[in-house]
């Protein structure tokens, strides 16, 4: 595991989109696994400006999004289909059939989870993916506890996620309840993962995930095991961790 400081996070924020923009002018034809959240903005935003100066094309790339809340349409605000066109794919050159985002309004979930999965073999597997660390540890919608065997698959949101994420929605009860997301299976598939972590908030989590056991408790332990993960992180959420010697 390589651990990348940032001063702050718009450097954190560069230096993710650094290596995303590497890998696509590497491979123009990667497989992307890509993230929500209000982490990865900055990143989103470096990769446009890229993307605007003419340095990076994303006309070959593809794109799987980690998750998606049940129950709320494309063009809900708060739904990812939307945080995703409003954020990055409005505004690069990915061709919409390339875009690949759970759909959080199938009747028939079991079918739409195995379809998706299936859909990332087809492509050759996610080549790199992006992810944020949730505040109980969690990366797509895998919450603590949940099993590191699971690929695709719907999930019941915790009610400290609901809590976190209400400050989108305005109200806790407006929070969807379930959500689909990639399983730790599916992430842990693929071939390189960028972790992106930003703010003291993240601190503690931030050190049990790289430090701690690697427990289902802690669903972002299991990023231990992998080959090539390369996490970038701003001074604040690495404080514990330098703070006890780690790096
Ligand atoms: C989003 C996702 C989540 C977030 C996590 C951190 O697609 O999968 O795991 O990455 O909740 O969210 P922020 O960045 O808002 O702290």
């Amino acid at each position: 595991m390589k651990i990348m400081e940032a001063a702050d996070y718009k450097s954190m924020s560069r230096q993710a989109a650094n290596i995303i923009s590497a890998q696509v002018i590497l491979n123009p034809k990667s497989v992307l696994g890509l993230a929500t959240g209000s982490t990865p903005i900055g990143v989103y935003q470096q990769l446009i400006d890229w993307y605007r100066k003419g340095d990076i094309d994303f006309s070959s790339v593809h794109t799987f999004n980690l998750d998606e809340y049940c129950g709320l349409s494309p063009d809900h605000p708060q739904s990812y289909h939307y945080y995703m066109h409003e954020n990055f794919f409005g505004q690069v050159n990915i061709p919409q059939q390339n875009i690949h985002i759970p759909d959080g309004l199938t009747s028939d979930i079991t079918s739409e989870c195995a379809a998706y999965d299936k859909r990332i073999v087809l492509m050759g597997g996610i080549d790199l993916q992006l992810l944020g660390l949730g505040n109980t540890g969690h990366i797509g919608f895998n919450e603590p506890n949940e099993s590191f065997d699971k690929m695709t698959h719907p999930v019941a949101l915790k009610d400290e996620t609901i809590a976190a994420n209400s400050r989108f929605f305005g109200r806790p009860e407006d929070v969807p309840r379930y959500a689909v997301t990639m399983g730790i299976k599916s992430i842990m598939q693929a071939k390189k993962i960028l972790l992106v972590v930003s703010g003291e908030g993240k601190a503690e989590i931030l050190e049990k995930a790289l430090f701690g056991p690697v427990l289902p408790l802690v669903p972002a332990s299991i990023l231990q095991m992998h080959p090539d993960v390369t996490v970038v992180a701003d001074r604040e959420a690495l404080s514990l961790i330098r703070l006890h010697g780690l790096i």
